[in-house]
């Protein structure tokens, strides 16, 4: 298949590019390559890769990189909390403006499938099902709901993603596991908030996988939101802290109550609609902290600002 990958550089699409690569795809990235271009660099002798600099904003430039695409992973987006709260209407345009053009764009018999996230639940009591209400927390939240309801009307498959963790070409030390790992590591100790908060993980290699099943699925998923993630990866912040510290026992926890976490998100999630059409997660939080513990006693503290998306 042609697939055009928006946000292909960043830390799923360096992951998920490689693997549509290997699976023999003609992969085109649009990115505006602000963590730069390093996270491609390793699969630039293959033929079937272009890459594209550029914004989503751009309406006529999307116009142009969609033609003849059979499918588009559209990934690019202004990620995280802080990093919308820190710069609002540029993450309006690309998560909202820059979505509508891919969705205004798209032809009938292009697959569209869109990343979104967990964040949209905010805090919810039950277990989120993929009809449970959104009330996201944040502006990054807020902007993924407006973003899957365009995505979802032109019969696009929305995602939405469990925290991922784990090592990618363009890595990121903001996510939970990864940040606690690398404090474990570090500081040899972990302040911990609301250590009873419950969240959700997800590798990110078994992320892009998901993408690629919803590609080679994509007709009974068409229109469609699911839950991307395994409930065996459901814990609270202490239990992840608790797995660290297994395997780095020298680590000490600091439960802090005087202070409370800036992520306000509380929610356990349900997995069983993916998980019935045949998706399960393949790596644990274990073997992603392991795989972390290779490469983080290479990368400073002071370096660590480089991999925080703000
Ligand atoms: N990483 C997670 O835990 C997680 C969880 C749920 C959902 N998601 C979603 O997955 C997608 C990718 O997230 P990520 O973790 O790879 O983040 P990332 O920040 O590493 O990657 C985003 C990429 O998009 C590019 N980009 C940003 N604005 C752009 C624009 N206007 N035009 C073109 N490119 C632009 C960036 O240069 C970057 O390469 C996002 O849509 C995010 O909301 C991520």
């Amino acid at each position: 298949m042609k697939i055009l990958v928006t946000g292909g550089a960043g830390y799923i699409g360096s992951t998920l590019v490689p693997m549509l690569l290997e699976k023999g795809h003609e992969v085109t990235v649009l990115d505006t390559l602000s963590w730069g271009v390093n996270s491609l660099m390793h699969v630039a002798n293959d033929t079937n890769l272009i890459i594209v600099q550029g914004d989503v904003i751009d309406r006529k430039l999307v116009a142009e990189v969609m033609i003849g695409q059979d499918a588009i992973i559209h990934l690019a987006a202004i990620v995280g909390y802080p990093a919308c709260d820190s710069n609002p209407d540029s993450a309006l345009a690309t998560n909202v403006s820059g979505t509508k053009n891919i969705a205004d764009l798209k032809s009938s018999n292009q697959i569209l499938i869109f990343a979104s996230t967990g964040s949209c639940y905010g805090a919810v009591d039950g277990i989120c099902t993929e009809d449970t209400r959104l009330q996201p927390l944040s502006l990054y939240g807020k902007s993924k709901v407006e973003g899957e309801g365009i995505v979802r009307c032109v019969g696009g498959i929305v995602l939405r993603f469990a925290t991922l963790f784990g090592l990618s070409p363009r890595m990121r030390l903001d996510l939970l596991v990864n940040d606690l790992t690398f404090k474990a590591l570090n500081y040899k100790h972990i302040k911990l908030y609301e250590g009873g908060f419950r969240r959700t993980f997800l590798h990110v290699k078994d992320a892009a996988r998901a993408f690629i099943f919803a590609l080679e699925n994509a007709k009974i998923m068409s229109g469609q939101a699911y839950n991307i993630g395994d409930e065996k990866l459901n814990m609270t912040k202490l239990q992840v802290v608790e797995v660290i510290q297994d395997i780095l026992p020298d680590c000490d926890v600091t439960t802090v109550y005087s202070e409370s976490d800036n992520d306000q998100r509380d929610y356990e999630v349900s997995y069983v609609k993916i998980f019935e059409l045949g998706f399960q997660h393949t790596i644990s939080i274990k073997q992603g902290i392991r795989e972390m513990l290779k490469v983080f006693p290479f990368i400073s503290i002071r370096e660590k600002i480089k991999y925080f998306n703000v």
